[in-house]
Protein backbone atom coordinates (compact mmCIF):
# COMPACT_ATOMS: atom_id res chain seq x y z
CA UNK A 1 0.00 0.00 0.00
CA UNK A 2 1.56 3.18 -0.72
CA UNK A 3 0.62 6.08 1.63
CA UNK A 4 -0.79 10.06 1.14
CA UNK A 5 -0.58 12.15 4.47
CA UNK A 6 -2.88 14.89 4.29
CA UNK A 7 -3.00 17.99 6.71
CA UNK A 8 -4.61 20.81 7.40
CA UNK A 9 -2.77 24.32 8.29
CA UNK A 10 -3.13 28.09 9.41
CA UNK A 11 -6.47 29.09 10.04
CA UNK A 12 -9.81 27.08 9.66
CA UNK A 13 -11.80 28.04 6.74
CA UNK A 14 -15.61 26.17 5.48
CA UNK A 15 -14.85 24.04 2.72
CA UNK A 16 -11.78 22.11 4.73
CA UNK A 17 -13.50 18.92 5.45
CA UNK A 18 -14.51 18.91 1.55
CA UNK A 19 -11.27 18.51 0.09
CA UNK A 20 -10.27 15.81 2.61
CA UNK A 21 -13.59 14.01 1.58
CA UNK A 22 -12.79 14.28 -1.76
CA UNK A 23 -8.68 13.11 -1.62
CA UNK A 24 -10.01 10.08 0.27
CA UNK A 25 -12.62 9.14 -2.04
CA UNK A 26 -10.70 9.62 -4.63
CA UNK A 27 -8.13 7.68 -3.73
CA UNK A 28 -10.27 4.87 -2.77
CA UNK A 29 -10.81 4.02 -6.58
CA UNK A 30 -7.14 3.03 -6.71
CA UNK A 31 -6.51 -0.22 -4.73
CA UNK A 32 -2.94 0.76 -3.90
CA UNK A 33 -3.65 3.88 -1.94
CA UNK A 34 -3.83 4.99 2.01
CA UNK A 35 -4.69 8.00 3.07
CA UNK A 36 -3.82 9.12 6.64
CA UNK A 37 -4.22 12.49 7.93
CA UNK A 38 -1.87 14.38 10.32
CA UNK A 39 -3.59 16.45 13.40
CA UNK A 40 -2.94 19.71 13.41
CA UNK A 41 -0.92 20.28 10.47
CA UNK A 42 3.02 18.70 10.90
CA UNK A 43 2.31 18.71 14.86
CA UNK A 44 0.47 15.13 14.60
CA UNK A 45 4.07 13.63 12.73
CA UNK A 46 6.23 15.78 15.05
CA UNK A 47 4.78 14.71 18.38
CA UNK A 48 6.18 11.95 20.39
CA UNK A 49 3.41 9.95 19.97
CA UNK A 50 2.65 10.64 16.93
CA UNK A 51 -0.72 11.72 15.96
CA UNK A 52 -1.92 10.44 12.78
CA UNK A 53 -5.39 9.24 11.45
CA UNK A 54 -6.36 6.82 9.05
CA UNK A 55 -8.63 8.60 6.55
CA UNK A 56 -10.99 5.85 4.81
CA UNK A 57 -14.60 6.16 3.30
CA UNK A 58 -16.47 5.60 6.33
CA UNK A 59 -13.95 8.52 8.38
CA UNK A 60 -15.02 10.89 6.26
CA UNK A 61 -18.82 9.75 4.98
CA UNK A 62 -21.27 12.99 5.09
CA UNK A 63 -18.41 15.68 7.05
CA UNK A 64 -18.19 17.21 3.26
CA UNK A 65 -20.86 20.08 4.64
CA UNK A 66 -19.11 20.06 7.77
CA UNK A 67 -17.42 23.36 9.06
CA UNK A 68 -14.33 23.00 10.37
CA UNK A 69 -11.76 20.16 9.58
CA UNK A 70 -11.70 16.85 11.14
CA UNK A 71 -8.28 16.70 11.68
CA UNK A 72 -7.90 20.12 13.16
CA UNK A 73 -5.22 22.91 12.47
CA UNK A 74 -2.96 25.26 13.74
CA UNK A 75 -1.28 28.70 13.06
CA UNK A 76 1.44 28.49 15.12
CA UNK A 77 5.03 27.26 14.51
CA UNK A 78 5.64 24.69 12.11
CA UNK A 79 8.51 22.23 11.01
CA UNK A 80 11.34 25.16 10.05
CA UNK A 81 10.19 27.22 13.13
CA UNK A 82 8.98 24.43 16.19
CA UNK A 83 8.85 26.70 19.53
CA UNK A 84 10.28 25.54 22.65
CA UNK A 85 10.74 27.44 25.63
CA UNK A 86 14.41 28.07 26.66
CA UNK A 87 15.63 28.04 30.25
CA UNK A 88 14.61 31.66 30.64
CA UNK A 89 11.14 30.52 29.81
CA UNK A 90 11.49 32.72 26.77
CA UNK A 91 10.24 30.96 23.76
CA UNK A 92 12.54 29.82 20.93
CA UNK A 93 12.81 28.06 17.79
CA UNK A 94 13.79 25.28 16.30
CA UNK A 95 14.38 23.84 12.95
CA UNK A 96 12.69 20.69 13.02
CA UNK A 97 12.09 19.96 8.89
CA UNK A 98 14.77 16.83 8.32
CA UNK A 99 13.51 15.21 11.47
CA UNK A 100 9.90 15.01 9.48
CA UNK A 101 11.19 14.51 6.32
CA UNK A 102 12.67 11.43 8.80
CA UNK A 103 9.81 10.45 10.18
CA UNK A 104 7.59 10.59 6.97
CA UNK A 105 9.72 8.02 5.69
CA UNK A 106 9.58 5.71 8.61
CA UNK A 107 5.75 6.38 8.50
CA UNK A 108 5.27 5.04 4.64
CA UNK A 109 4.40 8.75 3.45
CA UNK A 110 4.41 8.40 -0.49
CA UNK A 111 3.32 11.94 -0.72
CA UNK A 112 2.07 15.05 1.40
CA UNK A 113 -1.38 17.08 0.23
CA UNK A 114 -0.74 20.26 2.56
CA UNK A 115 -4.06 22.69 2.41
CA UNK A 116 -3.02 25.55 3.26
CA UNK A 117 -3.00 29.25 3.00
CA UNK A 118 -0.01 32.03 2.22
CA UNK A 119 1.97 30.34 5.25
CA UNK A 120 1.50 26.88 4.91
CA UNK A 121 2.69 26.92 1.17
CA UNK A 122 5.49 28.39 1.66
CA UNK A 123 6.32 25.60 4.02
CA UNK A 124 5.28 23.53 1.56
CA UNK A 125 7.82 24.90 -1.03
CA UNK A 126 10.60 24.55 1.45
CA UNK A 127 9.88 20.85 2.01
CA UNK A 128 9.30 20.06 -1.29
CA UNK A 129 13.14 22.09 -2.20
CA UNK A 130 14.23 19.68 0.63
CA UNK A 131 13.17 16.62 -1.49
CA UNK A 132 9.85 15.70 -0.23
CA UNK A 133 6.86 14.00 -2.69
CA UNK A 134 4.33 17.59 -2.01
CA UNK A 135 1.06 19.12 -2.85
CA UNK A 136 -0.66 22.18 -2.07
CA UNK A 137 -4.01 23.26 -1.95
CA UNK A 138 -5.10 26.79 -1.00
CA UNK A 139 -6.81 27.57 1.47
CA UNK A 140 -8.09 30.95 3.22
CA UNK A 141 -11.66 33.00 3.92
CA UNK A 142 -9.61 36.11 2.65
CA UNK A 143 -9.11 34.77 -0.50
CA UNK A 144 -5.65 36.65 -0.92
CA UNK A 145 -3.60 34.01 -2.44
CA UNK A 146 -2.66 34.75 -6.29
CA UNK A 147 -2.51 32.24 -8.91
CA UNK A 148 -5.84 30.98 -7.99
CA UNK A 149 -9.16 32.64 -9.23
CA UNK A 150 -10.57 31.30 -6.03
CA UNK A 151 -10.22 29.78 -2.13
CA UNK A 152 -12.38 27.96 -1.21
CA UNK A 153 -14.34 29.36 2.27
CA UNK A 154 -14.71 33.11 0.84
CA UNK A 155 -17.82 32.89 -0.46
CA UNK A 156 -18.95 31.40 2.62
CA UNK A 157 -17.49 34.43 4.63
CA UNK A 158 -18.49 36.87 2.09
CA UNK A 159 -22.02 35.34 2.87
CA UNK A 160 -22.23 35.28 6.28
CA UNK A 161 -20.38 39.04 6.67
CA UNK A 162 -23.52 40.26 3.74
CA UNK A 163 -26.38 38.08 6.05
CA UNK A 164 -25.07 40.73 9.07
CA UNK A 165 -25.13 43.91 6.80
CA UNK A 166 -28.20 42.99 5.81
CA UNK A 167 -29.67 42.82 9.31
CA UNK A 168 -27.83 45.56 10.66
CA UNK A 169 -29.36 48.08 7.82
CA UNK A 170 -33.05 47.33 9.77
CA UNK A 171 -31.41 48.19 12.93
CA UNK A 172 -29.90 51.15 11.79
CA UNK A 173 -32.45 52.58 9.94
CA UNK A 174 -34.56 52.21 12.76
CA UNK A 175 -32.54 53.97 14.82
CA UNK A 176 -30.97 56.69 13.05
CA UNK A 177 -27.32 54.78 13.09
CA UNK A 178 -24.01 54.78 12.34
CA UNK A 179 -23.36 50.88 12.12
CA UNK A 180 -19.63 49.80 11.97
CA UNK A 181 -19.29 46.35 10.82
CA UNK A 182 -16.03 44.73 11.13
CA UNK A 183 -15.05 41.39 8.92
CA UNK A 184 -11.82 39.79 8.30
CA UNK A 185 -8.91 41.05 6.25
CA UNK A 186 -5.36 41.49 7.17
CA UNK A 187 -3.97 42.09 3.87
CA UNK A 188 -6.57 42.06 1.22
CA UNK A 189 -10.05 43.61 1.97
CA UNK A 190 -12.18 41.13 -0.31
CA UNK A 191 -14.75 40.27 2.35
CA UNK A 192 -14.88 43.39 2.98
CA UNK A 193 -15.08 44.59 -0.49
CA UNK A 194 -17.56 42.23 -1.58
CA UNK A 195 -19.51 42.18 1.46
CA UNK A 196 -20.18 46.29 0.94
CA UNK A 197 -21.39 45.72 -2.50
CA UNK A 198 -23.55 42.54 -1.85
CA UNK A 199 -25.14 44.17 1.43
CA UNK A 200 -25.15 47.99 0.08
CA UNK A 201 -23.24 49.56 2.72
CA UNK A 202 -22.50 53.23 2.45
CA UNK A 203 -18.35 53.03 2.90
CA UNK A 204 -16.07 50.03 2.45
CA UNK A 205 -12.45 50.35 4.02
CA UNK A 206 -10.04 48.07 3.30
CA UNK A 207 -6.22 48.14 3.79
CA UNK A 208 -5.01 48.45 0.42
CA UNK A 209 -6.94 52.28 0.69
CA UNK A 210 -6.11 54.20 3.99
CA UNK A 211 -8.99 56.29 4.48
CA UNK A 212 -8.87 60.07 5.24
CA UNK A 213 -11.26 60.36 8.23
CA UNK A 214 -12.37 63.26 7.20
CA UNK A 215 -13.50 62.24 4.19
CA UNK A 216 -15.53 59.08 5.54
CA UNK A 217 -17.10 61.73 8.02
CA UNK A 218 -18.39 63.33 4.90
CA UNK A 219 -19.54 60.52 3.46
CA UNK A 220 -21.66 59.46 6.96
CA UNK A 221 -22.89 63.02 6.63
CA UNK A 222 -24.31 62.75 3.30
CA UNK A 223 -26.58 59.79 4.30
CA UNK A 224 -27.87 61.82 7.13
CA UNK A 225 -30.90 64.88 6.74
CA UNK A 226 -29.98 66.52 10.14
CA UNK A 227 -30.28 63.31 12.88
CA UNK A 228 -32.64 61.67 10.07
CA UNK A 229 -30.44 58.60 7.90
CA UNK A 230 -28.27 55.42 8.53
CA UNK A 231 -25.04 54.45 7.95
CA UNK A 232 -23.54 51.41 7.12
CA UNK A 233 -19.55 51.03 7.26
CA UNK A 234 -18.05 48.19 6.00
CA UNK A 235 -14.23 47.93 7.74
CA UNK A 236 -11.74 45.25 7.05
CA UNK A 237 -9.33 44.17 10.32
CA UNK A 238 -6.51 45.84 8.24
CA UNK A 239 -7.40 48.58 7.19
CA UNK A 240 -6.18 52.10 8.63
CA UNK A 241 -6.32 55.91 8.60
CA UNK A 242 -3.97 57.85 5.90
CA UNK A 243 -1.01 58.20 8.09
CA UNK A 244 -1.88 55.88 11.07
CA UNK A 245 -1.47 52.30 11.94
CA UNK A 246 -3.00 48.96 12.02
CA UNK A 247 -5.32 47.96 14.78
CA UNK A 248 -3.49 45.00 16.47
CA UNK A 249 -4.92 42.99 19.88
CA UNK A 250 -1.72 41.26 20.17
CA UNK A 251 1.65 41.05 18.53
CA UNK A 252 3.25 38.35 17.16
CA UNK A 253 5.25 35.67 19.01
CA UNK A 254 7.67 34.41 17.02
CA UNK A 255 6.74 30.93 16.24
CA UNK A 256 4.34 30.81 18.61
CA UNK A 257 1.66 32.72 17.80
CA UNK A 258 0.50 34.93 14.63
CA UNK A 259 -0.50 38.99 15.57
CA UNK A 260 -4.44 39.20 16.30
CA UNK A 261 -5.59 41.90 14.06
CA UNK A 262 -9.01 43.75 15.61
CA UNK A 263 -10.13 46.59 16.99
CA UNK A 264 -10.18 48.41 13.48
CA UNK A 265 -14.28 49.43 14.39
CA UNK A 266 -14.09 50.83 17.67
CA UNK A 267 -10.82 52.78 16.34
CA UNK A 268 -12.50 54.47 13.93
CA UNK A 269 -15.52 55.31 15.60
CA UNK A 270 -13.18 57.26 17.99
CA UNK A 271 -12.11 58.96 15.06
CA UNK A 272 -15.39 59.99 13.56
CA UNK A 273 -16.01 60.85 16.97
CA UNK A 274 -12.70 62.85 17.01
CA UNK A 275 -13.41 64.30 13.69
CA UNK A 276 -16.78 65.63 14.99
CA UNK A 277 -19.29 63.51 14.16
CA UNK A 278 -22.63 63.76 16.12
CA UNK A 279 -24.70 60.68 14.90
CA UNK A 280 -24.99 57.49 17.24
CA UNK A 281 -22.36 54.73 16.30
CA UNK A 282 -22.55 51.30 17.02
CA UNK A 283 -19.62 48.86 16.32
CA UNK A 284 -20.35 44.97 15.07
CA UNK A 285 -17.24 42.63 14.98
CA UNK A 286 -18.15 39.60 12.96
CA UNK A 287 -14.90 37.65 13.89
CA UNK A 288 -14.65 34.04 13.69
CA UNK A 289 -18.78 33.91 12.85
CA UNK A 290 -16.93 34.05 9.43
CA UNK A 291 -15.15 31.05 9.69
CA UNK A 292 -17.46 28.66 11.37
CA UNK A 293 -20.24 26.47 10.47
CA UNK A 294 -21.40 24.70 7.08
CA UNK A 295 -19.87 25.90 3.64
CA UNK A 296 -21.98 27.18 0.89
CA UNK A 297 -22.82 25.29 -2.04
CA UNK A 298 -20.14 26.96 -3.85
CA UNK A 299 -16.90 26.51 -1.70
CA UNK A 300 -17.93 22.80 -1.05
CA UNK A 301 -18.19 22.26 -4.92
CA UNK A 302 -14.67 24.64 -5.77
CA UNK A 303 -13.44 22.33 -2.52
CA UNK A 304 -14.24 18.40 -3.67
CA UNK A 305 -13.03 19.53 -7.25
CA UNK A 306 -9.37 20.73 -5.52
CA UNK A 307 -9.48 17.52 -3.45
CA UNK A 308 -9.87 15.20 -6.43
CA UNK A 309 -7.53 17.39 -8.48
CA UNK A 310 -4.97 16.82 -5.57
CA UNK A 311 -5.09 13.33 -5.61
CA UNK A 312 -4.61 12.91 -9.28
CA UNK A 313 -1.65 15.08 -8.75
CA UNK A 314 -0.17 12.78 -7.01
CA UNK A 315 -1.00 9.76 -9.19
CA UNK A 316 0.64 12.49 -11.72
CA UNK A 317 3.61 12.51 -9.68
CA UNK A 318 3.25 16.92 -9.76
CA UNK A 319 4.95 17.70 -6.98
CA UNK A 320 5.90 21.21 -5.68
CA UNK A 321 2.88 22.76 -7.39
CA UNK A 322 -0.75 23.77 -5.97
CA UNK A 323 -4.20 23.08 -7.19
CA UNK A 324 -5.84 26.10 -8.74
CA UNK A 325 -9.00 27.28 -10.24
CA UNK A 326 -8.19 29.63 -13.17
CA UNK A 327 -12.05 29.74 -14.77
CA UNK A 328 -12.89 27.17 -16.55
CA UNK A 329 -10.48 24.68 -15.42
CA UNK A 330 -9.00 23.77 -12.41
CA UNK A 331 -4.95 23.31 -13.06
CA UNK A 332 -1.60 22.90 -11.44
CA UNK A 333 0.57 26.02 -10.83
CA UNK A 334 4.28 26.09 -9.27
CA UNK A 335 3.95 26.44 -5.23
CA UNK A 336 6.89 29.47 -6.12
CA UNK A 337 4.37 31.08 -8.57
CA UNK A 338 1.71 30.38 -5.42
CA UNK A 339 4.15 32.20 -3.06
CA UNK A 340 5.13 34.54 -4.83
CA UNK A 341 2.56 37.86 -4.28
CA UNK A 342 -0.41 37.91 -2.72
CA UNK A 343 -3.98 38.69 -4.54
CA UNK A 344 -5.25 42.26 -2.69
CA UNK A 345 -8.00 44.42 -4.29
CA UNK A 346 -6.19 46.96 -7.01
CA UNK A 347 -7.73 50.41 -8.25
CA UNK A 348 -8.08 48.93 -11.50
CA UNK A 349 -10.67 45.68 -10.63
CA UNK A 350 -14.19 46.27 -11.82
CA UNK A 351 -15.38 45.46 -8.37
CA UNK A 352 -14.01 48.79 -6.93
CA UNK A 353 -15.49 50.55 -10.13
CA UNK A 354 -18.86 48.43 -9.57
CA UNK A 355 -18.83 49.49 -5.90
CA UNK A 356 -18.12 53.10 -7.07
CA UNK A 357 -20.37 52.91 -9.38
CA UNK A 358 -22.84 52.69 -6.94
CA UNK A 359 -21.85 55.02 -4.77
CA UNK A 360 -19.76 53.36 -2.16
CA UNK A 361 -17.05 55.52 -0.61
CA UNK A 362 -13.83 54.05 -0.06
CA UNK A 363 -13.18 56.94 1.89
CA UNK A 364 -10.11 58.48 -0.23
CA UNK A 365 -11.60 61.10 -1.72
O1 LIG B 1 -5.97 34.38 7.54
C1 LIG B 1 -7.32 34.25 7.73
C2 LIG B 1 -7.81 35.00 8.89
O2 LIG B 1 -9.16 34.80 8.83
C3 LIG B 1 -7.44 36.49 8.96
O3 LIG B 1 -8.27 37.32 8.22
C4 LIG B 1 -7.54 36.74 10.45
O4 LIG B 1 -6.79 37.86 10.84
C5 LIG B 1 -6.99 35.50 11.00
O5 LIG B 1 -7.35 34.47 10.13
C6 LIG B 1 -7.44 35.22 12.42
O6 LIG B 1 -6.92 34.01 12.82
P1 LIG B 1 -6.95 33.42 14.31
O7 LIG B 1 -7.71 34.35 15.18
O8 LIG B 1 -7.62 32.09 14.16
O9 LIG B 1 -5.53 33.29 14.71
Amino acid sequence: MKRALVLTGGGDCPGLNAVIRAIVKRAAQEKDWEVIGSIQAFNGVLWEPTEIRILDESAVAGIHYQGGTIIETTNKGGPFAWPIKNRDGEIETVDRSDELIRKLQFLGVEAVINIGGDGSQRISQALFEKGLNIIGVPKTIDNDLSATDATFGFQTAVQISTDAVDKLVTTAASHNRVLIVEVMGRDAGWIALHAAVGGGADICLIPEFPYDINVVLEKVNQRFKRDRGFCIIVIAEGAMPKDGQISLMEKEIQGFANARYGGVALALRQQLVAAGCTHDIRETVLGHLQRGGIPIAYDRVLATQYGVKAFEMILDKEYGRMVAYRHPDILSVPLTEAISTYNTVKESDYLVRAALGVGISFGER
